[in-house]
């Protein structure tokens, strides 16, 4: 796919391009392995290909000796050291021991023990011989390793390195709350990410389905997307439609798509047939072994477990497979065999659920199977035959698509996501709806005051006691209700003249995931008392309080503002104009409001009907009216409303005022009604009292170093394998070109210098693997330099055997073009002066004796000796002089009387041509310019693509 993008947008991309992300990842974070989609200037949207060209990679980290390896190369090390191969880290996050995800983890003989941690309102992983570590510590290794490795893809020297990706939109499950996405978050930021949105996992992919997909006006197309991941099962259903919008005077239509409902079972995956998998070989084996039960030995379960994946792997194409494993546990080899059918019938339970949530995801989008249009597989648990066969129990003959690396999908449209997103990309137009299955309430009441009840300044009508002797003032409201959009905010206004206690909470829902706590979130809201204080003393009545929340795109709720207002009415003397009613006014008003209605679309960006909008306004307005009345829970939810809607809606009551006041009438003086508004901004403390909580800054802060430590380690460990790297290649390079190169060396070195050289080479490398083997950095280094020194000067000689001639020649050359040039400019070019040429001549003479004494003392050498001096010192013997000349060759002809412009250019102009004419020369000077040219217009081209 390719970038292509209006010229408008092209000088502001340009301005920012120093600024702005060069690329931004989507990262598709599965529990088992993960994918990185990219999107960078001037290339396709794409997968990265992680250090061992491998499009996905292992969740996991292992550590061992106090540095960590990630990917393919912990996957490869895990049975050896299954007790510090932390993975699975996702499956942990923002949860406590008993979510379903956790215990089921726990049941399946996961190597590393975990726990929960009362201080850090989180879980904690115990990896052997390196300590506690929480799953925002370890998912933030893993996403190091994904931005390392971007990096280092993106650094390959294409058309546009980013060696530090910073911009990232994560993939989340339907099923994670807002714990569990804070988690994912602040693992992120970790990492060093900047995260610009979450997205959900089936979201990303309908997007990357949908972004080269326009329906035809008017029409509908609904797709269900069925992913079966490694841990878990997900179905979302998306309506795709298509709008119009006008682009520079056209109509285009674009494509969108909304997605109606979600539906999952968070712990039905393909790992689970794994466990089903290792379960029965463990009680082969143990029917064999005799001797215990070898699903207390994480070792020998590690390597079932691997072998398991492969077994599964096997089935899906073949019906039996025979087992072998050498020497097991206890010595012992392992010999077995399982069939398709056995395997499938152990897993039935597996298969039954699998085929769940597309019920549950018809039922909530209130859709039958009839009305589903096509049906998408993602997810890397499809490869299972069974799994398809139990999916057409519930699809009936309706075909199952599956795309080549539909897997993949997630991640790209993760990227694609982020572009949209990011202000340094333009995409094409993609409009994207994605809803919250978990409705959201807010308990609100008054505060209790810190200084035990009392406060200064109050009087009120109504006596203390009395109020005391009321039950406590509380309301409650439904902010963001399920099937809800995300990435939206509300406000919900009542009045108050305390201070406000708010919980944001979790209402009762069917969908909400088995295990979750409803709290979510708590504030305090203070500043309301002493205002209403201020107010009354004024003589005006209570605040009105407004509350803003947000529902972010990420799914994650937070309060934004408060404040509080009172609005006074005040008289004033006025100048009004008065005119004659004319029908001409009423004309005049009605041009505004359709000029109101583009502004207002525009604000609120999300192109909503504006009738919709009028409707909202009035039930406001009847709202605004009520607002005395506490008891008013039922209309402070009606009154929600979105902040941009209210925003335009301002707009709109300004604007006719000043139009009318343009016209020509006369002008009186009268007293007239204001309506003056106070207002208090309020504070807000945030807080937590729920057993899993966020980071505290205090556990960020320790997270930070832990980080930082490990990576100092790990650069150790990097540095002192790349010195002995380089040690080792150099020992092989040395000895291989030594035997290549046998006859064309022996023109710049004895036979013995080979020898020697070869011998010194082999003595290095015995001792790189015998005596040298756990040394520090230095000593490879230095092994290094030992080697180096003569085998670089004896292949030096070689290259200069032919080096040499050529800069001579090329030298020689040139100093003739200048000596001629000389000559030519006697006559010519009068305005070089006599002496300027001789200057020239006699510096020639002196390069051209150099050049003479350093070949009469080359020649006297022998072959196995030391250059007398290197081809790269001849060429700037000549350059200052060609330096010399051309300065010369610019100089002004003497100026004739009637000079103007455009004879003075075409001087210059001459002396140029006359130049040496060489293309060199050429090249060296018009370097600087050529260099500001080339990679502006590269630049151009690039960002006139759009995706
Ligand atoms: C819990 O976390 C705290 C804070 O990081 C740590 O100091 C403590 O050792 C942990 N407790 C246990 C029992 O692991
Ligand atoms: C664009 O659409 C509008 C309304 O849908 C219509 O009035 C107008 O004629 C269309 N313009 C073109 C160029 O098709
Ligand atoms: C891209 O951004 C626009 C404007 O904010 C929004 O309307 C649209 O839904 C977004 N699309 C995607 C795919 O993120
Ligand atoms: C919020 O108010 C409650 C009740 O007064 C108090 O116990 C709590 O400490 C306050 N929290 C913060 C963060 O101020
Ligand atoms: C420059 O010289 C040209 C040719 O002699 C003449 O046509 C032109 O008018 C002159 N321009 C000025 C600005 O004197």
């Amino acid at each position: 796919m390719a970038f292509k993008a209006a010229l408008s947008a092209l000088l502001l991309l340009c301005i920012t391009y120093s600024v702005a992300a060069n690329s931004i990842m989507g990262i598709d974070m599965g529990s088992q392995t993960f994918k990185v989609g990219l999107v960078r200037r001037g290339a396709p949207l794409e997968i990265v290909v992680n250090m061992h060209s491998k499009r996905k990679t292992e969740t996991m980290v292992l550590f061992d000796q106090g540095s960590r390896f990630f990917g393919a190369d912990a996957s490869s090390l895990q049975t050896r050291k299954p007790l510090a191969t932390p993975s699975m880290m996702s499956l942990l996050l923002g949860r406590d021991s008993s979510h379903p995800s956790v215990t089921d983890l726990a049941s399946k003989s996961y190597p590393v023990p975990f726990s929960f941690n009362e201080t850090r309102n989180g879980m904690e992983v115990e990896v052997q011989k390196a300590g506690l570590y929480t799953p925002e510590e370890l998912m933030a290794m893993v996403l190091g390793h994904a931005r390392d490795f971007t990096s280092a893809f993106t650094s390959d020297g294409k058309a546009t390195r980013d060696p530090l990706p910073k911009d990232a939109v994560l993939t989340v499950p339907s099923f994670y709350t807002q714990n569990e996405r804070v988690a994912l978050l602040t693992a992120a930021e970790l990492a060093g990410l900047n995260v610009l949105s979450l997205i959900d996992e089936n979201t990303a992919a309908a997007l990357h389905y949908g972004m080269d997909r326009v329906v035809p006006a008017g029409e509908k197309e609904t797709v269900m997307f069925y992913n079966l991941g490694a841990t878990s099962t997900q179905v979302s259903i998306v309506e795709y439609s298509s709008y119009t919008l006008k682009e520079a005077g056209k109509n285009k239509t674009v494509g969108a798509f909304e997605v109606k409902s979600k539906a999952w079972d968070a712990t039905c995956g393909g790992t689970g047939f794994d466990d089903v998998i290792v379960n029965y070989l463990a009680d082969e084996f143990n029917k064999q072994w005799k001797k215990g039960d070898v699903k207390e030995v994480p070792r020998a379960m590690t390597k079932l477990r691997v072998q398991a994946q492969k077994v599964k792997e096997v089935l899906s194409a073949n019906n039996k497979i025979p087992i072998y494993m050498e020497g097991l546990h206890d010595d012992r080899d392992f010999k077995s065999s399982l069939t398709r059918e056995e395997f499938e019938k152990m897993a039935s339970d597996l298969f039954d659920r699998s085929s769940v949530p597309i019920t549950k995801a018809l039922e909530a989008a209130g859709v039958k199977i009839e009305d589903i249009d096509a049906i998408e597989l993602v997810g890397g648990g499809m490869r299972v035959p069974k799994v398809q066969k139990a999916l057409e129990t519930v699809t009936g003959d309706k075909e199952l698509g599956m795309h080549i690396n539909s897997d993949e999908s997630m991640a790209l449209g993760a990227a694609f996501h982020g572009a949209n997103i990011s202000t340094a990309f333009r995409v094409r137009k993609v409009g994207m709806t994605d809803v919250t299955m978990f409705p959201v309430g807010v308990r609100l009441s008054s505060l209790e005051s810190e200084s035990g009840g009392g406060w200064f300044g109050k009087k009120k009508d109504k006596k203390k006691d009395d109020k005391e002797d009321e039950e406590a003032w509380s309301k409650q409201a439904t902010i963001f209700k399920e099937f809800g959009k995300m990435g939206v905010k509300k406000t919900i206004a009542f009045t108050h003249d305390e201070n406000v206690a708010v919980e944001v909470v979790y209402e009762e829902s069917e969908y909400l995931p088995t295990g979750t706590s409803t709290d979510i979130v708590k504030y305090n809201i203070t500043g309301v008392e002493k205002f209403a204080a201020d107010m009354v003393k004024k003589g005006l009545g209570a605040p009105k309080v407004s509350i803003q929340f947000e529902l972010s795109g990420s799914g994650i709720v937070k309060l934004l503002k408060a404040e509080a207002t009172v609005e006074e009415t005040v008289e004033v003397e006025v100048e009004e104009e008065v005119e004659d009613p004319d029908a001409v006014d009423e004309e005049e008003e009605e041009e505004e409001a359709v000029e109101e209605e583009e502004v207002s679309e525009e604000k609120t960006k999300e192109e909503e009907p504006a009738a919709e909008e009028g409707e909202e306004k009035k039930e406001n307005d009847a709202e605004e009216a009520k607002t005395d009345d506490a008891e008013e829970t039922a209309e402070d939810e009606e009154k929600v409303e979105e902040e941009s809607k209210e925003e335009a809606k301002k707009e709109t009551k300004k604007k006719p005022k000043k139009k009318i006041k343009k016209k020509k009438t006369k002008t009186i003086k009268v007293m007239k009604e204001q309506k003056k508004v106070h207002k208090e901004v309020l504070e807000i403390k945030e807080y937590y009292t729920s057993k899993i909580a966020p980071y505290s800054s205090t556990i960020m802060k320790e997270s930070v170093e832990k980080l930082l430590e490990l990576a100092a380690q790990d650069k150790i460990r990097h540095d002192l394998e790349e010195a002995k790297n380089a040690l080792e290649s150099k020992v092989y390079s040395i000895k291989n070109y030594v035997t290549e190169n046998e006859d064309s060396l022996d023109a710049v070195s004895t036979s013995e210098q080979r020898e020697e050289l070869v011998s010194l080479a082999s003595a290095t490398e015995d001792w790189l693997y015998d005596d040298g083997y756990d040394s520090e950095k230095e000593a490879f280094i230095s092994k290094l330099a030992e080697l180096e020194a003569p085998a670089e000067s004896m292949f030096f000689r070689l290259a200069e055997l032919t080096k040499r001639p050529v800069a001579v020649q090329k030298c020689k050359e040139r100093l003739e073009k200048m000596r001629a040039l000389m000559t030519k400019w006697e006559t010519t070019m009068e305005q070089v002066t006599e002496e300027e040429r001789a200057d020239v001549f006699d510096k020639i003479e002196k390069v051209e004796k150099w050049l003479e004494e350093k070949l009469e003392a080359q020649g006297k050498l022998e072959k196995w000796e030391d250059v007398a001096f290197k081809s790269s010192e001849v060429a700037p013997m000549s350059k200052s002089l060609e330096m010399l000349v051309t300065r010369l060759s610019k100089k002004p002809k003497p100026k004739v009387e009637k000079k103007n412009e455009t004879e003075a250019e075409e001087v210059e102009g001459e002396g140029e041509e006359d130049n040496l004419d060489d293309k060199e020369e050429g090249e060296s000077e018009g370097e600087g310019e050529g260099q500001d040219e080339a990679p502006a217009a590269e630049e151009e081209s690039e960002e006139g693509d759009e995706l």
